[in-house]
């Protein structure tokens, strides 16, 4: 059920981060897997890592998925490297710019910029690789959402845990993505494609300690998100066969965090 082999992905966002870590675990299910960055030396630095680690295909491609030309650009070169997608982990994302995070005070390009990064980048990967899959049809799409788009933030957490926080257009994008995940599933489930989406919590990586037992206080399971381990096995359940009567669902990996109100 989570065997990959033979399989193609495009992890977008994939040579770092929980973007690396998704292509990691794909690659170790055997899958072949090509990542973005918008720098294209990273991406293959990181690709040459996957190759050598798990003995898969990889390319490593440059990507800024804000325009939409680079996507269309980005995704014909995968095509001429593998015949098929099978996989696409539409990660990239994140981010608040260098302004403030509070609206009032936030410039205005940063918000136009979150947007279209955090969604419109993703619906252009859904719109091209989502045609490819459904004139094969068959694919599996995972959309990386954040919990930011499910619920409302406690401001105060931030404040007293030293960090500024991530801006109101953050979670319209991510419910955008949850949103369009639930629309796309129905679109292209007679088609043969799944479509899913995650939607992780706070992932530990250096912030204030006082935040980070802020952020565990309120979280279930006691602790936030580790790199490297906690997204892997949602990633792989989505992708695979395991996931094949799943489609158009947002699943929360967050310790919890979604379940308290
Ligand atoms: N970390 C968390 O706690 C958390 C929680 C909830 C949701 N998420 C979501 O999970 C995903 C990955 O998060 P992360 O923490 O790994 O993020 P990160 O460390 O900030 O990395 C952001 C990723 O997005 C890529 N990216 C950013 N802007 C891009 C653009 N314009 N075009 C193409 N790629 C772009 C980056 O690629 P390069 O820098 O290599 O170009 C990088 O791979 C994001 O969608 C994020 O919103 C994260």
């Amino acid at each position: 059920m989570f065997d990959l082999r033979g399989k193609t992905a495009l992890v977008t966002g994939g040579a770092r981060t929980l973007g690396l870590d998704a292509a990691c675990v794909l690659a170790a299910a055997g899958c072949h897997v090509a990542i973005t960055s918008r720098s294209e030396e990273s991406a293959r630095e990181s690709a040459a890592r996957l190759s050598a680690e798990y003995g898969v295909d990889s390319l490593g491609l440059g990507l800024d998925q804000v325009r939409h030309a680079a996507v269309v650009n980005a995704f014909r070169r995968v095509l001429d490297w593998k015949p098929a997608v099978d996989i696409l982990i539409n990660n990239a994302g994140g981010g608040s710019g260098t302004s403030p995070a509070l609206l009032f005070e936030r410039d205005v390009e940063d918000i136009d910029e979150l947007l279209r990064v955090n969604l419109n980048g993703v619906l252009y990967c859904c719109r091209e690789v989502g045609r490819h899959m459904a004139e094969r049809g068959s694919g599996k799409i995972v959309n990386i959402a954040s919990i930011a788009g499910m619920c409302g933030r406690d401001r105060r957490m931030y404040t007293q845990g030293g960090l500024k926080g991530q801006p109101v257009d953050y979670a319209a994008a991510k419910a955008g993505v949850i949103g369009l995940t639930m629309d796309l599933a129905g679109y292209l489930s007679p088609r043969g494609v799944c479509v899913n989406a995650i939607s992780p919590g706070g992932f530990e990586r250096g912030q204030p300690e006082e935040f980070i037992r802020l952020y565990s206080e309120r979280t279930p399971l006691g602790r936030m998100g580790r790199d490297g381990i906690d997204l892997k096995g949602a990633i792989l359940f989505l992708s695979s066969p395991a996931s094949d009567y799943v489609t158009g669902q947002n699943l929360a990996v967050d310790g919890g965090f979604t379940i308290w109100h």
